[in-house]
């Protein structure tokens, strides 16, 4: 098969259910009624680069072996929403800073300084994560090891990331100072971040419903913002549970202003500040 100029017929309800279920039961992400246009619009651009015209067969293809799961991560990549910033929600970023550099004077530092950014998108909120530590232990003139892990769902987004090129648009959200320490102008006009900020940061392929399965790294911050808020609340609730498991007592774990105000866990301790939604995970208790 190949591209086609064909009309597709519009979703019916009820495939737009079976795609909505398949979506969720693999990715989380539940959509709306009123996302049908925009699921049944990336479904037909999808089918007509390969020259499909029925839904349901194409449904077969997604769900069929293993060019099945390669045609998926193809869809996920075009049906997940990707929208992002760097310093998006400027308040979650003070708050690490201030975390970190708390721990900088009190001297708690460990041998790594370890973060994980949870649905990661093209790498602006990475990015800006290791800006803030950076910042924080050149100016104590410490030179720690600290990395950056960058999860998502999406390759392309994550290849934009490692790339590390952001049009000057993109970086209107960082100070003047921040895109003068942080970034170089490249011949095309656009900006790369700078090869010291690069080099820590760490863009992984994975689902945040498997992160039960994924390595217990205990990490000093996990930063998810923006991600759970595509999920049910029964999910929201246990993705949260698992990412305690993968925090160093301690530590910091800051989601999206109120993505799940209602969620509370025996060993986190909601942090004293009405800006962000942040916790703290509780030192280990004495047997
Ligand atoms: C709206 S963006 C938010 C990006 C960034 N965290 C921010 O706040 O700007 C949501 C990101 O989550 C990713 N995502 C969606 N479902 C996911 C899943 N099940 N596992 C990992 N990443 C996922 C999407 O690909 C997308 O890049």
């Amino acid at each position: 098969m190949g591209w086609s100029l064909r009309t597709i017929a519009d979703l019916s309800d009820s495939e737009f259910a079976a795609w909505s279920q398949l979506l969720e039961e693999r990715a989380g992400i539940q959509l709306a009624p009123m996302q049908k246009s925009l699921l049944q619009s990336q479904l037909s651009i999808r089918m007509r680069e390969l020259g499909y015209d029925s839904y349901n067969e194409y449904y077969s293809l997604v769900t069929d072996g293993l060019q099945g799961r390669l045609e998926w991560s193809i869809l996920i990549d075009r049906v997940a929403v990707k929208e992002t910033s760097f310093f998006r929600h400027r308040a979650s970023f003070e708050y690490v800073r201030r975390y970190l550099q708390d721990k900088i004077n009190n001297r708690q530092l460990s041998e790594s300084f370890d973060l994980w950014s949870v649905g990661c998108s093209t790498g602006e909120e990475p990015y800006s994560l290791a800006m803030v530590v950076n910042d924080c232990f050149e100016l104590a003139q410490l030179e720690p090891y600290y990395g950056v892990t960058a999860l998502d769902i999406s390759s392309t987004a994550l290849a934009k990331g490692r790339l590390g090129r952001y049009l000057p648009r993109a970086l209107e959200q960082m100070t003047a100072e921040e895109a003068k320490r942080y970034t170089q102008v490249c011949n095309d006009g656009s900006y790369e971040i700078a090869r010291k900020l690069r080099d820590r940061v760490c863009f992984t392929h994975g689902n945040v419903m498997q992160i039960g399965d994924m390595p217990k790294v205990e990490m000093d911050v996990i930063f998810c913002q923006n991600l759970l808020v595509y999920f049910r609340r029964w999910l929201r609730r246990d993705i949260l549970n698992s990412l305690v498991e993968r925090i160093k007592p301690g530590g910091l774990l800051v989601i999206g202003l109120g993505e799940s105000a209602d969620w509370d866990h025996p060993q986190m301790k909601r942090v004293n500040n009405e800006t962000v939604q942040a916790y703290i995970r509780q030192e280990h208790k004495k047997q």
